[in-house]
């Protein structure tokens, strides 16, 4: 689908990768809807795109039906919002567990929901959703995040041939660890199992490449952790046992208390 002149919707856009997805569609002529929650982040952000800005909370089913109404002529949806959801699940409580499903899930099948029939009705359309490589492949103290993310693939992929032959496609974009800017390089950590990272410019060119090609699924991360995930996927009680012998518990604890604070 061509995105000069298309209204497109972003969420997520005052994070790490959601500004570098804001700046590539930009320049690619598209028509910016944006939103976030901090009202504070997201309307200088606008100003800087050109764009038109929601304030939203995504884990506010009322918000996400609002932000829907607000922007019901989008042509593309990048559904880029999510929580980090990283530790144990005994270690969450029951409101953190509602937060992170409504935001990682919820919200963006809610809004595909809203927005699709639109799309439908005048032929043309796309919906992206970023997932992560931890939506292939279970590892230890992400079991909420995993559940966020295995969901919304599996979404994306049944939704995708309940739409075909509409005009309307659907893509999920599936980052490795990103580097530079985002919930992972926030934290300080190195990759664990030496898996290598990806920049925030090759997640957000998976996402342009996946809406122009109408592609099914994009994987932006290394070949070691794509090869590794393919088998993960197929296998994952091996899976599990490699994970254990490589030595990545100090590095999990310091993303996951890194992250504990955006439960
Ligand atoms: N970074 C990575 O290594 C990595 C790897 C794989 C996949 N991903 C995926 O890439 C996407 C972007 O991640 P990122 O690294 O850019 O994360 P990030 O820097 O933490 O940004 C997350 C974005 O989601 C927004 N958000 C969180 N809770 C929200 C809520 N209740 N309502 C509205 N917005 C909310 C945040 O808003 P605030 O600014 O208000 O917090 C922020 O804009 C996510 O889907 C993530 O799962 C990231």
């Amino acid at each position: 689908m061509r995105i000069a002149g298309s209204t497109v919707l972003l969420t997520g856009v005052t994070g790490g990768i959601g500004r570098t997805i804001a700046h590539r569609l930009a320049s690619a002529g598209a028509d910016l809807v944006l939103t976030g929650r901090r009202r504070e982040v997201l309307e200088p952000l606008a100003a800087e795109f050109g764009a038109r800005s929601v304030v939203a909370d995504m884990a506010d089913p009322k918000d996400v039906t609002r932000l829907a109404e607000e922007c019901a002529g989008t042509d593309i949806l990048v559904a880029n919002a999510a929580l980090p959801s990283s530790g144990e699940l005994l270690d969450y409580t029951p409101e953190q567990v509602d937060r992170a499903i409504d935001v990682n899930l919820r919200a963006p099948v809610m809004l595909a929901r809203l927005l699709a029939p639109h799309m439908v009705d005048s032929g043309r359309g796309h919906l992206v959703f970023v997932g992560s490589m931890s939506g292939k492949a279970a590892t230890p103290s992400s079991s909420l995040y995993n559940a966020t993310k295995f969901g919304l693939r599996g979404f994306a992929h049944g939704f995708r041939q309940d739409l075909h032959g509409t005009g309307v496609g659907v893509s999920i974009v599936q980052p490795g660890f990103v580097s530079d800017a985002g919930m992972f390089a926030e934290t300080g950590a190195k990759a664990p199992g030496g898996l290598g990272t990806v920049t925030p410019g090759k997640v957000a060119a998976g996402v342009l490449r996946a809406v122009e090609r109408d592609l099914c699924e994009v994987n932006v991360a290394p070949l070691m952790m794509r090869l590794g995930c393919a088998v993960a996927a197929q296998f994952p009680g091996f899976a599990e046992k490699v994970q254990r012998r490589s030595n990545s518990e100090s590095t999990i604890r310091q993303i996951v208390e890194s992250q504990r604070a955006s439960r």
